[in-house]
């Protein structure tokens, strides 16, 4: 795939004394006093701030910040605490800038923060409006933003439009080089950990997998679904019966193919949805009308974990159980140490994660971890980001 690479114009020597725009995905996980839970997809981005300050540019970088309403900035969608800690991992102080669409002010060799792009009317929807302004700030587009790459909004896809220079910052390039690479020829067996509470907003992942990987291990609430369409009584548990067909299809589709989904032999259940509600260990077959499946049971983490360990890549998006809540956690934490001791390639993905990673401290015994979330799913089945898209087509004019 050929776009232009930042790194190529810094060599070039294109970025002295230009005006650099960065978006990057600083989109961290925030506790309710606001205090960052999970940096990586800071200390990522760093690398192409750095790049840019080395070559003297003049240095803006936005990012969004959840999900907030356009035009009706609240103080909580305020990238403040990240640019607190980009200070940090900087080593200089990082000046946050409001209502920047119409103009910053910046010299080169400084960087300063744009607060939420997200707030600026017209970024969802991609309005020329914004995106022409949003370009007439720049001398250079760079999008590092690997984990928004999926969305085309203002500052990932209409501003690359109009932008002198658009091109591809370090980690956006890294990341689809790695996972790409990972998948073309994986060392088999190839076994893939898809869990998270809904199988609609990972149905399009799971059939494409389901052609590739020798092994689909479900998870959370997908796995209630597939519990279901094997037959099992899942009570209360949070599920979505109206997707069984497709759960059923994928199964049939893995089986096919002589591969397989493993469903859950035990499950561990309590009566209600919270970190002290008592847990019990049942096997599959008898979950209780009024019981919530909250986590993969031992027997079925230890018939898990003996396939991590023999497998020759491991693709991880997503906890297998409520792991927040200890008593619920034991699923995840087998799951994630298994990786950790297998000598598979491991490649990992996704906000929930990257929190399990961090939690098990096994950062350094996974292969490669992901900043994406959306995107590492869409370019797990082979898409092309529509932020990449556009940079491609703007190499080749
Ligand atoms: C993410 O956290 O998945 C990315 O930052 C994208 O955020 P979004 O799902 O709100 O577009
Ligand atoms: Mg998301």
């Amino acid at each position: 795939m050929k776009v232009l690479r930042f790194k190529d114009l810094v060599n070039e020597g294109r970025v002295t004394g230009q005006r650099v725009f960065i978006r990057a995905d600083l989109n961290v996980p925030l506790s309710a006093a606001g205090e960052i839970t999970e940096d990586t997809r800071i200390r990522a981005s760093v690398p192409c701030i750095e790049m840019a300050l080395q070559a003297g540019a003049a240095v803006m970088v936005t990012s969004h910040l959840g999900r907030p309403t356009e035009g009706a900035f609240k103080p909580e969608d305020s990238l403040a605490p990240v640019a607190a800690r980009l200070s940090e991992l900087l080593g200089r102080e990082v000046k946050l800038v409001a209502n920047w669409v119409d103009g910053v002010d910046v010299a080169p060799g400084q960087v300063v923060l744009l607060e939420n792009c997200r707030v600026n009317v017209g970024e969802k929807k991609n309005k020329p409006e914004l995106a022409q302004k949003m370009a007439a700030l720049c001398d250079i587009y760079v999008n590092d933003a690997f984990g928004t790459a999926h969305r085309a909004e203002g500052s990932t896809y209409g501003i690359a439009e109009y932008a002198k220079v658009a091109c591809a910052g370090p980690l956006l390039a890294a990341e689809i080089d790695a996972i790409t690479q990972a998948l073309a020829n994986p060392k088999r067996p190839l076994i893939a950990i898809v869990a998270g509470s809904k199988v609609s907003t990972k149905l399009t992942i799971l059939q494409s997998l389901s052609s590739k990987v020798d092994g689909l291990i479900v998870g959370g609430g997908i796995a209630n679904t597939f519990l279901l369409a094997a037959g099992q009584k899942i009570g209360k548990s949070l599920a979505e019966p109206d997707l069984v067909g497709e759960a059923t299809a994928v199964i049939a589709a893995m089986k096919a193919r002589g591969a397989e989904v493993p469903i859950p032999v035990d499950v561990v259940c309590a009566k209600t949805f919270a970190a002290d509600a008592p847990a019990t260990v049942k096997a599959a077959s008898e979950v209780a009308d009024d019981d919530l499946i909250l986590d993969i049971g031992p027997k079925t983490a230890a018939i898990l974990a003996d396939k991590l360990k023999a497998a020759g890549t491991i693709v991880w998006n997503g906890p297998v159980g409520v792991f927040e809540f200890e008593a619920f956690a034991h699923g995840t934490e087998t799951i994630a140490r298994a990786i950790a001791q297998s000598s598979a390639f491991s490649i990992a993905g996704g906000g929930d994660t990257l929190a399990a990673i961090a939690k098990y401290g096994i950062e350094q015994d996974v292969g490669y971890i992901s900043t994406g979330g959306g995107a590492f799913l869409e370019v797990l089945e082979g898409k092309t980001l529509p932020a990449f898209e556009i940079l491609q087509k703007r190499a080749l004019a």
